[in-house]
């Protein structure tokens, strides 16, 4: 039987944070190394562009999420890595699908539904006002993404689920009009995966400002810790370790016996302080190794540019396979 194609793409718009690795980056190695897989994880430079408009930003955090995915574990050898903006089969068969998707299945898009709102919200005449085609036309870029590699299942968060559903619909609409083209891909959403609580218990975002960035130095890994907001029970009192995010962060990192372990010492009344230096030395040695890898990473881009070049070529071996198809079955290019 042949392997699997598992999808996904990484937009580059912040510093991965423990709620990224524990939520995504974690379960999507795991699935990278599961037999039967092959797995490819791309950066989608281009669909950050929808949102981030400053050069050196992108280009920064473009490495960034390399670097880290890289640190992490990913091994490129086994897992296709690459820039979505180096493989530009992606940019023609999104025209190709844009030409078959209809105008209506992007007006329900709910990023652009969301950008809708927020100006109605602020009293906009046009409700359309500051949205650029990028963004709403980000559903077809992201299901030539999934498309172009016969991908069988993208792994995502919930929020993108209805972005799996418009790339099905269009592989669909495809296959109606021009017959068995396309693949059409399931959304995969990982099972048991901890949501993190940030520093303020809501969960770890960027957009709540609470996160723990993954490869800050120990010394400021410890500073982050400390500002993890907590109640003013004294520290004898017996504490319920369910309740303390704390003790939730350190669950989806510590093994099973530290957690137990730990969850005792706060049956028998922990300190704040101690509970915050338990998370902090679980935190430090699970992350350590990844984040001196990390460092050399980022202290030499060309390294990573290398490895992403050598993805792009892998990626657009078979990319150009399916554009070409694409074309046969549409009427583009010569006859043959
Ligand atoms: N839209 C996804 C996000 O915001 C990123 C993405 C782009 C993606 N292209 C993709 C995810 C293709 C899965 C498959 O996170």
């Amino acid at each position: 039987m042949t392997d699997k194609v598992a999808l996904t793409g990484i937009k580059p718009t912040g510093t991965p944070h423990i709620g990224n690795w524990l939520g995504a980056i974690r379960p999507g190695l795991e699935l990278a190394n599961t037999p039967g897989t092959r797995a490819i994880y791309f950066i989608a430079d281009y669909h950050a562009l929808t949102a981030v408009q400053d050069p050196a930003a992108l280009r920064h955090m473009t490495y960034d999420v390399a670097a880290t995915w890289l640190a992490l574990g990913l091994d490129p050898e086994r897992t296709l890595i690459y820039r979505q903006s180096d493989v530009p089969e992606v940019f023609e068969l999104s025209w190709i699908l844009s030409c078959m998707t209809t105008k209506g299945w992007m007006n329900k898009a709910h990023a652009y539904k969301a950008a809708v709102d927020r100006n109605q919200a602020a009293g906009e005449a046009d409700p359309d006002v500051g949205i650029n085609i990028g963004l709403y036309t980000y559903p077809v870029l992201m299901a030539a993404d999934i498309l172009l590699f016969d991908s069988d299942v993208v792994p995502v968060g919930k929020d993108q689920v209805q972005h799996i559903e418009i790339a099905r619909d269009i592989a669909q609409r495809v296959n109606h009009l021009y017959g068995d083209v396309l693949k059409l891909p399931d959304a995969h959403i990982a099972e048991n995966v901890a949501i993190v609580p940030g520093l303020d218990g809501r969960k770890m975002s960027k957009s709540y400002d609470n996160v723990i960035p993954l490869f800050l130095s120990a010394k400021q890994l410890r500073k982050v810790i400390n500002r993890i907001v907590t109640d003013s029970t004294p520290p004898e009192v017996p504490k319920d370790p369910e309740s303390s995010h704390i003790f939730q962060i350190y669950r989806a990192v510590a093994a099973e016996a530290e957690t137990r372990a730990l969850a005792e010492r706060y049956r028998a009344g922990i300190g704040w302080g101690e509970a915050k230096g338990a998370l902090f030395e679980v935190l430090d040695a699970a992350l350590a190794p990844a984040r001196d890898r990390y460092s050399a990473l980022m202290a030499d881009t060309a390294q990573i540019d290398r490895v992403l070049a050598d993805g792009a070529r892998r990626a657009r071996a078979i990319a150009a396979q399916t554009v070409s198809r694409v074309r046969a079955a549409i009427g583009i290019g010569p006859a043959r």
